[in-house]
């Protein structure tokens, strides 16, 4: 049985999925934290695997990584079919964000506890209602408290629709409502986790700053923060 967007076979997905944006993310992500990687499905260049975790405190269980894609309708698909079809238990989202909040600096890890969105997706979920989409306590727990000494702040992020507008006034209004960073998915991942009765959390490396004149970080830095905010992740997915 396979699904419209996903060609795995059912039992094909671990309980916990690690879902970066990106598809090559996937990939680089399936090469350094898994052993015996197989490849479980493809379709539209979105690809998905399972193996066993290599290294530490975690070594021999069980993960899978699936790339969501950008924004919060493609993810909304993907977990979806996940927590409905594949048995999944527990989606971590590992992407970036833009830091908006003066508390956070490029390179920060986010913890997107509470997510507010420009999105209509939620609005639909509950009628006459304004969601509260939020990650699994359980998870965010165990991610903190796997960061040991690193610089991992934890509160509210914003998904948007949008990357390249925004309405006047609004980055202010943030800013004052002490939201930490802007990414674009997770908002919709914790509605769809809230749907099936499933964990969600999503871990965010800030990558670049809007409100801040730092500079963004090459690909090379991203790259490595990133791996840093895998461990983070891992420990969500075992919570
Ligand atoms: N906006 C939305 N998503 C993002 C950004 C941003 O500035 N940076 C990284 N992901």
């Amino acid at each position: 049985m396979s699904t419209p967007h996903n060609s795995a076979e059912p039992g094909d997905f671990a309980p916990a999925v690690l879902m970066p944006g990106d598809p090559k993310r996937a990939e680089r992500m399936a090469a350094s934290l898994l052993a015996d990687a197989r490849r479980v499905t493809e379709v539209r260049g979105i690809p998905g695997f399972t193996g066993t975790v290599a290294a530490g405190p975690y070594a021999g269980r069980d993960l899978s990584i699936m790339a969501s894609g950008m924004g919060m309708p493609s993810i909304t698909i993907y977990a979806t079919e996940l927590f409905r079809f594949y048995g999944v238990e527990r989606i971590i989202r590992v992407g970036t964000a833009g830091g908006i909040s003066p508390l956070v600096d490029v390179g920060d890890v986010v913890l997107g506890f509470g997510a507010h969105t420009t999105s209509s997706m939620n609005e639909l979920r509950i009628p006459g209602t304004h969601f509260a989409a939020v990650a699994d306590l359980r998870m965010a727990a165990a991610a903190l408290a796997a960061a040991g000494e690193r610089r991992v702040q934890a509160g509210t992020v914003i998904s948007s629709d949008h990357f390249y507008f925004s309405i006047p006034g609004q980055l202010d209004a943030m800013i004052r409502h002490g939201v930490l960073a802007v990414e674009m998915e997770a908002a919709a991942l914790y509605g769809v986790a809230a749907e099936f009765g499933k964990g969600a959390l999503a871990v965010l490396t800030i990558s670049d700053h809007l409100t801040k004149d730092t500079p963004d970080m090459t690909a090379d830095e991203r790259e490595s923060i990133f791996q840093g905010a895998l461990d983070l992740a891992v420990a969500a997915a075992f919570a």
